[in-house]
């Protein structure tokens, strides 16, 4: 099998995309080098040339509150640079694996979301990589696989988790989240289900976090325990539970977003590890 995956050196999923690469799959060369996903004759020639079997898809803008006021340039490569991506898998015969968000959903009913539940965006964010997950339905409805996650960290990149450790390191008292909720998702964990997703050709609309769920709240007392657990903080901050309001952000975040994994994890034959446990596997590689 070979696979093209587009995305920047920056990008977290890409990272754990090449470095989970299974043994028998071949990494286009072009995989190297950051695509424009917003230029439609570039990623025509690149598809062209790489002739890949599949081609992951961990591009995106994930600006989430910066894109309430660059809209353009968000829906530029979440809608327009998907769109792009399935022009070019449908004329060289390509699979297509596309990452999608919690972000896509309301406020909900407090219960999991099935992949098939409504949508109904609360943000720029939201909304642009809605139209993204669209074109996918439309464009390739035999050869295209959305993946919706949540709450994504690595050692590589830039995430709460090392934001986190930064505050902790530097504060004696921090104020999170309590009333927001959902499932951390270790990037790893997704490369590795994207693989499997990949070999079978998946298609149509999967789910996948870390199992269980927390708020941010949870999540930092976590690695807050965690990280002094295994020597990566020293001082002692105070970790208290605030409301949403108290932290206003330009983009408005879904209250609950935890997405139901049954149907992925029979259609994997996969299951995901409880985010407790991924959290100590990505934090352990900080030491
Ligand atoms: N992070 C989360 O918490 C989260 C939650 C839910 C869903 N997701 C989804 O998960 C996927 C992977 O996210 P991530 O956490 O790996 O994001 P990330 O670390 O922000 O990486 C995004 C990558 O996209 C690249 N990029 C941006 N614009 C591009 C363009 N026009 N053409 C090509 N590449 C472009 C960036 O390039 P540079 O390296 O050059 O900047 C970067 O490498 C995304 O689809 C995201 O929407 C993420």
């Amino acid at each position: 099998m070979r696979v093209l995956i587009t995305g920047g050196a920056s990008g977290q999923l890409k990272y754990e995309l090449t470095r989970t690469c299974p043994e028998g799959v071949e990494l286009c060369a072009e995989s190297g080098a950051r695509l424009d996903i917003t230029d439609s004759a570039a990623v025509n020639q690149t598809v062209g040339n790489a002739k890949p079997d599949v081609i992951i898809n961990a591009a995106a803008y994930t600006a989430v509150d910066k894109a309430e006021s660059d809209s353009e340039q968000a829906f530029a490569v979440n809608d327009t640079g998907v769109k792009h991506l399935c022009d070019a898998a449908a004329e060289h015969g390509c699979h297509l694996i596309h990452v999608s968000t919690d972000f896509v959903f309301g406020p909900g009913d407090g219960t999991p979301f099935l992949p098939s539940a409504a949508t109904a965006p609360l943000s720029v964010y939201g909304q642009s990589k809605l139209n993204g997950e669209q074109h996918i339905q439309s464009l390739l409805p035999d050869a295209g696989l959305v993946v919706r996650t949540a709450w994504v960290y690595s050692s590589f990149g830039h995430n709460f988790v090392k934001s986190m450790l930064k505050l902790m390191s530097e504060r004696d008292s921090l104020g999170i989240v309590a009333d927001q909720v959902g499932s951390p998702t270790w990037a790893n964990s997704l490369a590795r289900a994207l693989w499997i997703a990949a070999e079978k050709r998946s298609c149509g609309l999967m789910h996948w976090t870390g199992a269980g769920v927390a708020s941010w709240y949870d999540f930092a007392v976590a690695i807050y325990s965690q990280g002094r657990a295994l020597s990566l903080l020293t001082n002692t901050v105070d970790i208290k539970p605030i409301r949403s309001e108290q932290y206003p952000t330009p983009a408005t975040r879904p209250p609950f977003s935890v997405m139901d994994m049954t149907s992925t994890v029979e259609s994997l034959d996969h299951f995901p590890a409880h985010w407790q446990h991924d959290l100590e596997q990505m934090l352990r590689e900080l030491r």
